[in-house]
């Protein structure tokens, strides 16, 4: 048996603008998603039998194995549908576990098939939430940065071919963040072919974008120097510019809000139209009760610097 474990992951800034080539800066988070895979008689996940389909676990067994039944077991402790990344901690958990039991695996090789097996699933992605799951600690996908982990090409449906480079950031030690989950369940997809129609339709929504990708860029600075205010401030005008894409939501508002009187500032993260804020704070307890009280579900996330890791092996 193996068993695999990947982190789930919050978007700092760049969400919806890393879908126009711009940078996304992501972190991931102490809450992770187990996979545990042995061979078996007949193909079981989680207890039932199953024949194939279209989940994260059966597109990765799909890509990656074809040697005889398998029994997978996953255990999660991310919130799904949270914007913390479920899918791409389960496709990393997963693809990590079925490469350890070929022979074993490479980051690189991890990050690849993950994203190729979210792909797959949602039709569409970029490799911000699997290659942060798979490296940890925070990540950069897009231009061409200093520490280039890896790179990921795939053909979009146009034919053109996308290119993504995933680099990793320096992170100070001291930075506390609180999710705030809102309970209203969103579809990224939906959220990314509003904001396309949005800058299809007029030069405004490129301006945006530009601007994203100028606070993208500046948060870089901001996170290697450990610049709390300035970090706190480039959320809040991220903040703006996703309202004003139209992918925020009266219940983020209103957490966002209320975590922003004890926090350098706050945003919601992902795709937006419901999920999930994040507050970057001294105050975590503060914030989180700040955030209960306007009726969010908070979580104190620390960052998780490991990223994907093999729990055990036996048999
Ligand atoms: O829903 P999430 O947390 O996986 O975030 C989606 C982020 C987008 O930029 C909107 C889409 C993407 O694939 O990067």
């Amino acid at each position: 048996m193996v068993t695999a474990s990947a982190p789930g992951k919050f978007i700092l800034f760049g969400e919806h603008a890393v879908v126009y080539g711009k940078p996304a800066i992501a972190i991931a988070v102490d809450r992770r998603i187990e996979v545990s895979i042995r061979r078996s008689d007949r193909p079981m996940i989680d207890g039932k039998h199953h024949g194939g389909g279209r989940s994260y676990v059966n597109s990765a067994v799909k890509r990656l194995w074809n040697n005889g039944p398998l029994n997978i077991r996953t255990h999660s402790n991310l919130p799904p549908a949270s914007g913390l990344g479920s899918s791409a901690a389960l496709s990393v958990a997963t693809v990590a576990a079925l490469l350890q039991m070929r022979v074993r695996f490479s980051r690189k090789s991890v990050a690849l098939n993950a994203f190729l097996t979210e792909y797959e699933v949602q039709g569409r992605a970029s490799p911000t939430d699997t290659s942060t799951s798979t490296n940890g600690g925070a990540v950069m996908v897009g231009p061409e940065g200093d520490n280039v982990l890896w790179t990921i090409e795939k053909e979009a449906n146009n034919g053109k071919m996308n290119r993504w480079y995933v680099s990793s950031l320096e992170l100070p030690s001291d930075l506390d963040f609180v999710v705030g989950v809102t309970g209203v369940r969103s579809s990224t997809a939906s959220m990314v072919d509003k904001v396309k129609k949005f800058v299809d339709g007029s030069g405004a929504g490129m301006q945006i974008i530009n601007e994203i990708e100028a606070i993208a860029l500046e948060g870089v600075e901001a996170l290697k120097f450990g610049d709390k205010s300035r970090l706190g401030e480039l959320m809040n005008e991220n903040q703006s510019h996703l309202f004003s894409l139209g992918v925020s939501h009266p219940k983020l508002e209103k957490l966002i809000d209320a975590a922003r009187k004890h926090s350098y500032g706050a945003k919601l993260t992902g795709a937006g139209g419901g999920g999930s804020m994040v507050a970057l704070t001294d105050e975590p307890e503060t914030v989180m009760r700040d955030i209960e009280l306007m009726g969010g579900r908070p979580i104190h996330v620390r960052i998780d610097r490991e990223g994907v890791r093999i729990e055990d092996r036996e048999g």
